[in-house]
């Protein structure tokens, strides 16, 4: 992930080990008891991970709790984590350098059509049909968009549809910008009005990541 982000955020991609790791009590009690096996091992390695990454931050030992299921990270920092089958990585910076970072990854499957529908607006599904026999596109636009919200709720603190936000994507520079509707910006005064990001599109898995800058 660090692939496609700035220098100054620490990345770390969990390894197998750490989906078996330790949680610090004030994580486990963030992680619903009736939490299935999957859940407890994709919350424990995005907290190790995440742990690990604001150690070369020179944070250490700081529980990551959570608000509403979104981490609260150390005073100074901010970051972001994401999971998916079998992937999961932190990102993590200091506040003196970003306002928020974004990560996602997702497997690359081949969304149904409802799914689609619900993620892109209609000029972006024209957008998806000019590129016949690429169908990763969508899934581009679903990470790109899950991006665009871990960036705006820390800032904003509001909910964003993912119809509130319109994506272009640069194939040549594998960037990504995200303009949000101005009906929305007009209910949250001060909200940034675009987000920009990078992405890359593996065989299994489409990642996706930005920050905003300080
Ligand atoms: C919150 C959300 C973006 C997470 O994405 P996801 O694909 O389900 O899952 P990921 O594995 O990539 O990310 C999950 C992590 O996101 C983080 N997260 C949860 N809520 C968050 C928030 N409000 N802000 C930032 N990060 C958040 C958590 O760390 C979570 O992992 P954890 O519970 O183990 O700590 C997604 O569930 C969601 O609610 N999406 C709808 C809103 C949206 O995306 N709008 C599009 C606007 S253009």
């Amino acid at each position: 992930m660090d692939d496609l982000l700035p220098g100054f955020v620490a990345v770390e991609v969990a390894g197998a080990a750490d989906f078996e790791g330790e949680l610090l009590p004030a994580e486990a009690a963030h992680l619903s008891p009736r939490a299935v096996a999957g859940r407890r091992r994709e919350f424990t390695a995005g907290r190790v991970a995440a742990r690990r990454a604001l150690g070369r931050l020179g944070v250490v030992g700081h529980p990551l709790t959570a608000d509403n299921r979104a981490p609260v990270w150390p005073r100074g920092t901010t970051g972001s984590i994401t999971h998916t089958a079998g992937y999961c990585a932190a990102a993590v910076a200091r506040t003196p350098d970003v306002r928020a970072v974004g990560i996602d990854a997702e497997r690359r499957t081949i969304l149904p059509a409802n799914v689609r529908a619900s993620i892109c607006l209609p000029e972006e599904l024209e957008w998806c049909a000019t590129r016949p026999g690429e169908d990763w596109w969508p899934a581009v636009h679903f990470s790109a968009k899950e991006v665009v919200y871990k960036l705006w709720s820390p800032i904003v603190g509001t909910w964003l549809d993912f119809h509130d936000a319109r994506l272009t994507i640069d194939v040549e520079t594998a960037t990504w910008t995200a303009r949000i509707d101005p009906r929305r910006l007009d209910t949250s005064p001060g909200a940034p009005d675009r987000f920009t990001g990078r992405f890359h599109v593996a065989p299994d898995l489409v990642r996706s990541a930005g920050v905003v800058p300080a």
